[in-house]
This record gives structure tokens, C-alpha cells and sequence, in this order.
């Protein structure tokens, strides 16, 4: 009897071990990012923070499995971390850059520092090959983020994220680049952000100054570690490049895209190369000012005649677009015989969060918008290209497709929107 009682205490202790709870702890990891860190077949970057003296940044991941037993399989990656981040210095933010994983392949990680833990993620590599694939676009989050920007980024992902390859946002991700701010777009994105990979492109507001003296901000290269393939390394997790399945996407730094800028030569070689080089069918650029502009009063010349002509001459397909907090979307052909053009680009500014501009008295778009909280799927399957605008009940705002021809030149098909 005495034995039998013996028994079935272990049984209910070991039960009770294996599915203890597991309370939130103030040591836990937070804030927790996934970025595509260079091919991103192979290559991911996770960034968090933990509070002050835990510099300890190691990261487990292992091919996914049903099978929870899949954690004994986990290979232990280092990483490097940083103190005294944060605007009040309080905390530690840390990184671990994934290398040489396998195309195609769901994986899943946890980052921590060996005793405090995150849960299990789950996330899925790139093929080599070329195939059909989608990603999600954001225009400006910025503004009241937790409140009505986070509405945006969950109906995104409810509606899309099973789908989507990433996120992509145009800039401006946060009004002001500091601890409150991000911390209400973590809360907004909480684990999406872990899930599904980021790749954004910077805004204004991701520096502080005035336009001549602007500072860049301490937090982003700790929340986004990027494709490292910047024209210098002074502007690494700005601009970068990375090919996803038969696309190349290349982003831009719009506020230091200027003939002020001692390095604009450099860039523009760099923009030049880059597209040059590009052995895809597609090109995408993503950047945050717009080439036109979309909302009144607003226009940067100087940018545009920087830009335009590179992306006119090596056919970029879409650029993607910010900054106006309004909605357009064409491909402004006004004199383009004139002009030394390759494939006329077609330009989309969007927004997503809550802040709405004026539109523009002289519009240069086919499809406009205002006063409307938007996010937008893209699709890529061989010589055609889905593109789809949804406001943020999920109605259809916008909807077309381009078809490749087989001299790189596309043709616009529209869709039927019901208002
Ligand atoms: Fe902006």
C-alpha cells in the first residue's frame, strides 16, 4: 500500500514538473523582433530587450516538428548585447543574427539568456527558387499606436498573415524614435513581431534635428538587424537590398537621399549597381518620401529629380511609398517619351495609421484616398503581380495587377472596386 501511494505521488509530481506554469517574469524577454538579416533564404535576425546587468543573449532554434520534444533538438546560438540602452539607460538590448539556415524550411526559435526564455516561435525561410509569394505593406504607423495604429497591424495580420512572407513598412514606424513610443508599437505588434519578419525602410521621424543636422535613431539598428549591404557603414539598416523569390527589394533612406549629403554619389552609384546587378524579373523600391506627392503643399523636387531618373532607366516595377498620410497610387506618365525610360514605375503612397492629411489639388495618381486607414497584400507569381488595398475593416479600397511582357515591360489590368 505503502508503495502503490509511493507511486502515484511521483506520477503526479513528474506531471506537475512537466506542465508547470510558467508565470510572466520581470527578467523575461521583451520586445522581441524579427527582421530578414540578408538572404533570406538562410539568414534572420531576432533583436529584445531584457532589464539592466542580463547581458547574457543566447537564442535556440531548431526545424520545426509537432512533436514538443523538438526543443532537445535546438542548437544554441550567441549573440551580443548592448547596456545602458534605452533613453532612461535601464536596459539591455540584445541581437542574434541566424546564418545558414535551410531554404524553405519552417524553423522555430527562443531567445533569452538561458534560464528566463521567450515561448517558441515559429517562422519560415525563403526558397531559392523563384515561386509565387506575398508580403503586406504598411504606409506610416506614427501616431497613436497602441490605440488605433494597432488595428491596422492585427487586421493585416488576421487577414493576411497566413500567407505573407513579411511586413514591409514605408517609414515612420513611430512619431518620435524613444522608449514610449516603441513600446506602443510593440504593444500594438506584441508576437506578430516575432512571427512574421520585418523589413522596414526609415522615415523622418526615425531621426531627431532639422533637416540639416538630422540624428539618427539610437534604437532602430537595435530593433532591425537588416541585410548588411548598405553603401557604408555608416548607413547600415538604411539602405539595403535582398531578393525574395524572384523579386529584389531595395530600400532607401529618404531623409538623407540629398545633393547636401557628402556621400549622395556614392549612394546613387550604389542605387545604379544595385539594380543593375539585379538578376530578378521584378524590382521593388521602398522609401519614404514620395517621388510624387500625394498630399497638398507638399512637394520635394529636389528628391524626386535625385530618384526618378535612376528608377525610370532600370525599370523599376513599384515603388512603394510613405510620408503624405493620404492615398495614391500611379504612374504619372506626363512626358515620359521624353524621358529615358526602360518601364514606367508605378508609384503607391499609402498610410496605416491614424494621422490623415489633406489630398493634393493637382493629383498625378489614377486611384486616391483620404481619411482612411489602409494596408495593402502583394502578390508575385512569375509575370504577374496582385496588388490588393484594404481599409482597415478589410473592404477592398484598391485593386489591380500588373502583366510582364517579355521585353521587362508591364501592362496595368484594373480591378472592379465596389465603394
Ligand atoms: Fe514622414
Amino acid at each position: 500500500m505503502y508503495f502503490k501511494n509511493f507511486l502515484i505521488v511521483c506520477v503526479l509530481i513528474s506531471a506537475f514538473n512537466f506542465y508547470a506554469v510558467e508565470a510572466q517574469n520581470i527578467n523575461d524577454p521583451s520586445e522581441i523582433m524579427l527582421s530578414i538579416g540578408g538572404d533570406p533564404t538562410s539568414d534572420y535576425t531576432v533583436t529584445w530587450r531584457t532589464p539592466q546587468n542580463d547581458t547574457k543573449t543566447v537564442a535556440q532554434i531548431v526545424k520545426a516538428e509537432a512533436n514538443p520534444d523538438f526543443e532537445k533538438k535546438a542548437k544554441e546560438v550567441k549573440g551580443t548585447s548592448v547596456t545602458n540602452y534605452g533613453d532612461s539607460k535601464d536596459r539591455v538590448s540584445h541581437t542574434v543574427r541566424f546564418t545558414g539556415l535551410e531554404s524553405n524550411a519552417l524553423y522555430s526559435y527562443r531567445v533569452g539568456n538561458g534560464k528566463n526564455w521567450s515561448e517558441w516561435f515559429q517562422f519560415k525561410t525563403s526558397k531559392k527558387e523563384n515561386d509565387r509569394f506575398s508580403f503586406i505593406y504598411f504606409g506610416d504607423v506614427q501616431n497613436d499606436i497602441k490605440s488605433l495604429g494597432s488595428r491596422t497591424l492585427r487586421q493585416a495580420f488576421q487577414h493576411l498573415g497566413k500567407d505573407a512572407s513579411f511586413m514591409l513598412f514605408a517609414g515612420d514606424l513611430v512619431s518620435r524614435s524613444t522608449d514610449d513610443y516603441w513600446s506602443e508599437f510593440f504593444y500594438a505588434g506584441g508576437w506578430m513581431f516575432g512571427t512574421l519578419p520585418s523589413v522596414p525602410t526609415t522615415g523622418n521621424h526615425e531621426y531627431t534635428g532639422s533637416s540639416n543636422k538630422r540624428v539618427f535613431s539610437s534604437h532602430w539598428s537595435h530593433i532591425f538587424g537588416l541585410p548588411q549591404n548598405a553603401p557604408s557603414s555608416e548607413y547600415l539598416n538604411r539602405f539595403y537590398w535582398f531578393d525574395y523569390q524572384g523579386v529584389r527589394f531595395i530600400s532607401l533612406d529618404s531623409p538623407v537621399f540629398n545633393k547636401e549629403n557628402k556621400d549622395i554619389q556614392v549612394i546613387l552609384n550604389w542605387l545604379e549597381n544595385t539594380l543593375k546587378n539585379n538578376p530578378n524579373k521584378w524590382s521593388v523600391v521602398f522609401t519614404h518620401y514620395p517621388v510624387y506627392s500625394c498630399s497638398a503643399g507638399r512637394n520635394s523636387e529636389e528628391y524626386r529629380n535625385l530618384l526618378r531618373p535612376i528608377l525610370e532607366k532600370h525599370g523599376v516595377d513599384l515603388v512603394l511609398l510613405g510620408h503624405d498620410h493620404t492615398y495614391c497610387r500611379g504612374f504619372n506618365e506626363t512626358n515620359i517619351n521624353e524621358r529615358n525610360v526602360k518601364n514606367t514605375p508605378l508609384y503607391v503612397v499609402s498610410v496605416a495609421g491614424p494621422k490623415m492629411y489633406l489630398l493634393g489639388l493637382k493629383p498625378w495618381s489614377d486611384v486616391r484616398g483620404k481619411d482612411t486607414q489602409l494596408y495593402q497584400n502583394i502578390t508575385v507569381d512569375g509575370n504577374t503581380l496582385y496588388y490588393d488595398s484594404y481599409d482597415v475593416t478589410g473592404k477592398l479600397f484598391d485593386s489591380f495587377r500588373l502583366e510582364k511582357n517579355i521585353k521587362g515591360v508591364n501592362k496595368l489590368i484594373e480591378n472592379t472596386v465596389e465603394n
